[in-house]
Order: structure tokens, then sequence, then C-alpha cells
């Protein structure tokens, strides 16, 4: 028996999984909600045949679906998508999104923004009225990272959000290493007034790779609820 949490994130990947269809090239996410995405479509693929080719957003991810049954091909190999499915940190009313909890959020861009659709699952706690309280992810160069910390730090005084504090992710004693070899940077904003401006400004910054703010690239959310209700949003 899945505890509510569980079951939320179930229905909402299991609604997602009927939007794949044969022959379509899915951007395969990455966390506990895309896990349970991952191990649909491997039934699907098992059970009923279906065909598809995946592209997975991480290492983990990867490993997952080669064990499902999922043919799995790079993007280079794809180049382009049909459908990417993932999950989310948080999502606003605009669908736009913060990502990289996990801290794929450099791989799931890339792969959600060569995507002709992108959807996104979620339980509804992550659902906000503005987006910054779940720490924003920004993924670095090791090369200078607390000068580049620094330097956001200093950006964050002139930008529309309520808290200015960033802390280096770790893995016990060492940084978190990513899939690309980076470090990643979590910024306490509290909440963001500008998403667009905020991801722009990062961006530009020397040593930043990325951000985990997807804007204008999630086109529909589907919001898994406790007790298996499941509701659409695009
Ligand atoms: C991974 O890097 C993230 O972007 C995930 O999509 C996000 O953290 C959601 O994960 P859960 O589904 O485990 O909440």
């Amino acid at each position: 028996e899945l505890s509510p949490i569980d079951k939320a994130k179930y229905v909402a990947a299991k609604t997602a999984a009927d939007l794949v269809e044969d022959g379509m090239r899915v951007g395969l996410g990455t966390g506990s909600t895309a896990a349970w995405l991952v191990r649909c479509l491997g039934e699907m693929v098992r059970e009923d045949g279906l065909k598809i080719r995946g592209v997975p957003t991480s290492t983990r991810t990867a490993e997952l679906a080669r064990e499902v049954g999922i043919e799995v091909i790079s993007l280079d190999e794809a180049r382009w998508l049909d459908l990417t499915i993932d999950g989310a940190d948080e999502f606003d009313a605009e669908l736009n999104l913060i990502k990289g909890g996990g801290g794929a959020l450099l791989q799931e861009k890339i792969v959600a923004t060569a995507s002709d659709q992108m959807a996104v699952i979620a339980d509804a706690a992550k659902e906000v009225s503005a987006l910054g309280h779940f720490p924003l992810p920004v993924e670095v160069v090791p090369f200078g990272w607390q000068t580049t910390q620094t330097l956001i730090e200093e950006l964050l005084i002139s930008m529309d959000v309520m808290g200015r504090k960033s802390s280096l992710r770790m893995t016990g004693q060492r940084p978190f290493i990513t899939d690309e070899g980076n470090y990643i940077i979590d910024l306490h904003l509290g909440r963001i007034g500008d998403p667009r401006q905020m991801a722009l400004v990062l961006n530009q910054m020397p040593g930043v790779v990325e951000n985990g703010l997807f804007i204008d690239i999630c086109d529909k959310v589907i919001i898994g609820y406790g007790d298996g209700r499941c509701e659409m949003r695009d």
C-alpha cells in the first residue's frame, strides 16, 4: 500500500504515461516522481509492446530506464524529442518551474528544451503562488566557485527577492558533483519577484552553467493527489 504522497506521484506519472504513443522519442526526467513514470513506461513496453526510445536526464534515470526495459538513446542520437516528462520542485500559475532539487537541472533543461512538449508530473504540494521558497539550484563550474558565489550574492542585492543566502550543496563532507562534473550553489531566496529576469541575469555570470528556473518550457502540469485524483493544467 502506497503512502498518500507516493500515491499522488504515482497517479500523476500514470496519467502522464498515457500521453506517450508508439514511435515517440521521450525525454525521461529525474527524481522520485519521474522514477514512477519510468517504471510505468517500462511496464507498457514489456506488457503492451509500446515502442519508444527514451533520452534520460541523468545517469540514475538511464540505469532505471534500462533496468525496466526501455530502449535508451542519447540526445545526440535523438536530436529532437516528441515529449519530455519530468518532475519539478515548484510550479506556479504560469507553469514556470524550479527544478534541480535532485541536481540534474542542466541535462533536464537541455532535454526539455529539445522537446516539442514538456509535461511536469507533481504532487499538489509543489504548487506555489510565487517561486522561490524551494532553494533555487545554480550549477557552477568548480573553478573559482567561491568567487562566483560572492558575485551571485552581490547580484541578489539588486534583485526583487526576500532572501540572499546561498550554500554550496554537499554530499557528506564533499561538494555534490553533478553528472556534468560541476558544483551546485543553492540560493535561499524565499520569493522571486521576477523569475524571468532572475533566470537571465544568473546565466550571464561567468562560472554559472545553468540555473533551475524553467521559464516558458513547461506546457502542462499533471497534479496528483493523495486520494488518487489527478488534475491537468495547461
Ligand atoms: C531533479 O534534478 C529535479 O529537477 C527533480 O525533477 C525534482 O527535484 C523533483 O523531484 P521529486 O519528484 O523527487 O520531488
